[in-house]
C-alpha cells in the first residue's frame, strides 16, 4: 500500500510537469495567467494551518415558492474576499461567495434558478448528478453570454442526495471552476429525514480543494497539478472547525480541478461513511480511510462525543503526507451536546441492476506531446456525436486509464454502479450509487449504467480532472427512443 502511494506520488509530480498547457494555452483568457515554460510562479509561502474557523457556506434562500416549486436568484459575479490574512483575492462565483450558496432541494419540488452572468466571459451552470433534461443540464456548449439571462430548471425526481454545481463552458470550465465558480445542492427525501441522521447545524458541507495564490494573494492560474499546493476547506486555508462532542454529518465534495485525496482522522480512528454520490449507502461502512477523486462526494458521520474537550483532530490526506496539502483542516473539540441522532444500520435500498446488452469500452489518455485529452484516441468534438444510446438500456462500460497520471470518468444525468477495479469488486464505500469512478494510473474500472430516464438527447462524459476534460477528454452520446 505505501509503495502504491509513493509511485502515485511520483506519477503526480511528472504527471503534472508532462500536463503544461497544450491546445489550451490559446484559449487561456487572461494575459496574466499564461503560463509561461520554465517559469515558477511567485506563490506565497506556506500558510500557517489552523489560524481561519471554516465557514459554513450560506443557504440560499428562495425569492418565492409556489406550490411545488421554488425560485431563486443566483448571478455568477466576480466578488472579493479574503484567503491569506490581510490580501484580497479576487474570485468568480455564484452569488458572490466562494464557495457558492447551498441550495436546499427536497425530492419532488422543483427548483428554478434565474441566473445573469455578469462576468465577461460565456458561463455554463451545470448541476452536477441531477436527473435533468438537456435543455437545462448546462453542458458545455450551452453558453450563457456576458449580461445574459437563462434560468435553469430542475425537477429534482431523485433521492436524497449531494449534488454541487460549477461552471462547465467547454475549455474555459477549468479556469471558472479553479477560480470559485461551485457549490453545494442538497436534495433530501422523507426517507432521509425518518433514519434521524445529524441534520441542522450538524449537517455541514465540506468542500475541499486545492489552490495556488501568489504572494499578493491573488490566484494563479496554470495547468499544473503541481502549482496548486495550498488547501481551501468552505474557502478558507487549512481552518479550524470548532464542533461539539457529539456526532456530525460532513458532506464533502472533492473541488479540486486535479488532485485526488485520501482522508484519515489523525488519530486513526473510524468514522461512518453513509453515503456516495448520488445518494445513502445500503448500510453505514465504517472506515478510517476515504478515497475522494475530483467531483466526488461522500457522506460521513464523525462521532465526536469520543473525544475529551479539548482534543484536537487533523483531517489527513495520506496520498502527500509529506508536503503542504497533507493537513486539511483540523476539528477542535469543544463540550458536549445534546445528541438525539443515530445512523441506522439500514439507511436506503438500492434499486435492482438490471440486464445489460450492450458493453463499451473508453480508453483514457493525455498526449504528453500535444496536452490533448483523449478518449479512445479522439478529442472532443462538438461536432461529433460518439455514439447512442437506447433509452432503457443497461450497459456496461469499461474505462481503462492507460496513462501514469490519474483519471477519473463522469457521466451526465445517470448513477451507476461500480463493478469492479481491475477484476476486484469494489471497496464497501466505492459499492453506492456512483457518477465518478476514480480510475488510478494503469487501471480498469468496470462499470454498470442504466439510462431508465424520462429524457432524450445530448449527454457528455468525461474525465472530472477538470483540466483533462478541458483539454478535450470528453465525449458526447444521444439517448434515443427505444
Ligand atoms: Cu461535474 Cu460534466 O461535470
Ligand atoms: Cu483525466
Amino acid at each position: 500500500m505505501n509503495n502504491r502511494r509513493e509511485l502515485l506520488k511520483l506519477m503526480l509530480a511528472t504527471g503534472g510537469a508532462l500536463v503544461v498547457t497544450g491546445g489550451l494555452a490559446a484559449r487561456t483568457m487572461r494575459p496574466d495567467s499564461e503560463p509561461v515554460a520554465g517559469t515558477v510562479p511567485a506563490l506565497a509561502g506556506p500558510i500557517t494551518p489552523f489560524q481561519t474557523a471554516m465557514p459554513i457556506p450560506e443557504v440560499l434562500q428562495p425569492t418565492s415558492r409556489s406550490g411545488k416549486t421554488d425560485y431563486y436568484t443566483l448571478d455568477v459575479r466576480q466578488a472579493v474576499t479574503e484567503i491569506i490574512r490581510g490580501k484580497d483575492t479576487t474570485v468568480l462565483t455564484y452569488g458572490g461567495t466562494l464557495p457558492g450558496p447551498v441550495i436546499r432541494a427536497r425530492s419532488g419540488r422543483t427548483v428554478v434558478i434565474r441566473q445573469t452572468n455578469r462576468i465577461d466571459e460565456g458561463t455554463s451552470m451545470h448541476l452536477h448528478g441531477a436527473v435533468v433534461d438537456p435543455e437545462n443540464d448546462g453542458g458545455p456548449m450551452d453558453l450563457v453570454a456576458p449580461g445574459a439571462t437563462r434560468t435553469y430548471t430542475y425537477p429534482n425526481q431523485q433521492v436524497a442526495t449531494t449534488l454541487w454545481y460549477h461552471d462547465h463552458a467547454h475549455m474555459t470550465d477549468a479556469e471558472h471552476v479553479y477560480r470559485g465558480m461551485s457549490g453545494f445542492y442538497l436534495i433530501g427525501d422523507a426517507n432521509e429525514d425518518a433514519l434521524g441522521l445529524p441534520s441542522g447545524g450538524y449537517d455541514v458541507p465540506v468542500m475541499i480543494r486545492d489552490v495556488g495564490l501568489d504572494d499578493d494573494g491573488s490566484l494563479y492560474f496554470d495547468h499544473l497539478f503541481t502549482s496548486r499546493p495550498q488547501i481551501l476547506v468552505n474557502g478558507k486555508p487549512q481552518p479550524y472547525f470548532r464542533v461539539r462532542a457529539r456526532k456530525y454529518r460532513l458532506r464533502m465534495v472533492n473541488g479540486s480541478n486535479l488532485r485526488p485525496f485520501e482522508f484519515k482522522l489523525s488519530n486513526g480512528d473510524s468514522f461512518q461513511q453513509i453515503g456516495t454520490d448520488r445518494g445513502l449507502l445500503p448500510a453505514p461502512v465504517t472506515t478510517t480511510s476515504l478515497p475522494l477523486s475530483p467531483g466526488e462526494r461522500a457522506d460521513i458521520v464523525v462521532d465526536f462525543s469520543r473525544y475529551a474537550s479539548g482534543t484536537r483532530i487533523v483531517l489527513e490526506n495520506t496520498l502527500f503526507p509529506t508536503d503542504t496539502t497533507a493537513q486539511i483542516m483540523r476539528f477542535d473539540v469543544g463540550d458536549t451536546a445534546r445528541d438525539t441522532s443515530r445512523v441506522p444500520g439500514k439507511l436506503a435500498t438500492l434499486p435492482a441492476l438490471g440486464t445489460p446488452t450492450v458493453t463499451r469500452t473508453f480508453t483514457l489518455t493525455l498526449d504528453p506531446a500535444t496536452g490533448a485529452g483523449l478518449i479512445n484516441g479522439r478529442q472532443f468534438d462538438m461536432d461529433r456525436v460518439d455514439f447512442t444510446v437506447r433509452q432503457g438500456a443497461t450497459e456496461i462500460w469499461e474505462i481503462s486509464n492507460i496513462d501514469q497520471i490519474p483519471h477519473n470518468f463522469h457521466i451526465h444525468l445517470v448513477d451507476f454502479r461500480v463493478l469492479d477495479i481491475d477484476g476486484t469488486p469494489p471497496a464497501p464505500g466505492q459499492a453506492g450509487l456512483k457518477d465518478i469512478v476514480s480510475v488510478m494510473p494503469g487501471q480498469k474500472a468496470r462499470i454498470q449504467v442504466g439510462f431508465d430516464y424520462p429524457y432524450l438527447g445530448r449527454y457528455y462524459y468525461h474525465c472530472h480532472l477538470i483540466d483533462h476534460g478541458a483539454m478535450g477528454m470528453m465525449g458526447q452520446f444521444d439517448i434515443v427512443r427505444s
